[in-house]
């Protein structure tokens, strides 16, 4: 099996959950792991699973304006404008109804709201006929971070479920 897993990141969290869960997919499989910006532009054919994570921004996926707030608060800002928002957007349909799963990272204290990137990243999904799992959230203590602990550990069992989840 094959997993490609797309992170989008701007403080170093989500690249860092991303990190956890490729490590967590069951042994033997091969995971690539990438930014966005570098991320295909079509899902490769031998990929059996994708996986997205991306933070929270203003309840859903970031946009160019968020990501330009994210950076003048010291976040990583490329002048690629590609989130994962807009790299699904672009997939080209595919006929193949590949296993998906999302997941975000938000802030622990605003945890209750409703709305996160994971719920936007499924949505998208979904319109493009990917079977898609429960998306997942993973919690910072503030805009920048760190991750709350415990985060990358659950992450790790996560994507662990994935790959079990698959292969069963
Ligand atoms: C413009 C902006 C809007 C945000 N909106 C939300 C939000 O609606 N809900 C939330 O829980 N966190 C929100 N956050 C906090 C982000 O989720 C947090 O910065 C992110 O999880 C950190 O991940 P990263 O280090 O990978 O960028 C926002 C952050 C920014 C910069």
């Amino acid at each position: 099996m094959r997993a490609l897993v797309v992170y989008e990141s701007m403080f170093g969290n989500t690249a860092q959950i991303a990190q956890a869960v490729a490590d967590g997919m069951a042994d033997g499989e091969d995971v690539t792991i990438t930014d966005v910006v570098d991320a295909p532009e079509s899902i490769p054919p031998d990929v059996d699973l994708v996986v997205v994570g991306a933070p929270t921004h203003v309840f859903s996926l970031s946009r160019v304006g968020t990501r330009r707030k994210a950076a003048r608060r010291g976040g990583a800002f490329t002048d690629v404008p590609e989130g994962v928002r807009e790299w699904l957007e672009h997939l080209p349909s595919s006929e193949r109804r590949l296993a998906f799963a999302a997941f975000d990272t938000r802030v622990d204290d605003m945890a209750l709201l409703p709305g996160a990137a994971s719920h936007a990243a499924t949505r998208l999904a979904k319109e493009r006929s990917f079977d898609a799992a429960e998306p997942a959230s993973f919690l910072v203590e503030g805009y920048e971070g760190p991750l709350v602990e415990g985060e990358l550990e659950r992450a790790r069992e996560w994507g662990h479920g994935l790959t079990e989840h698959l292969a069963g």
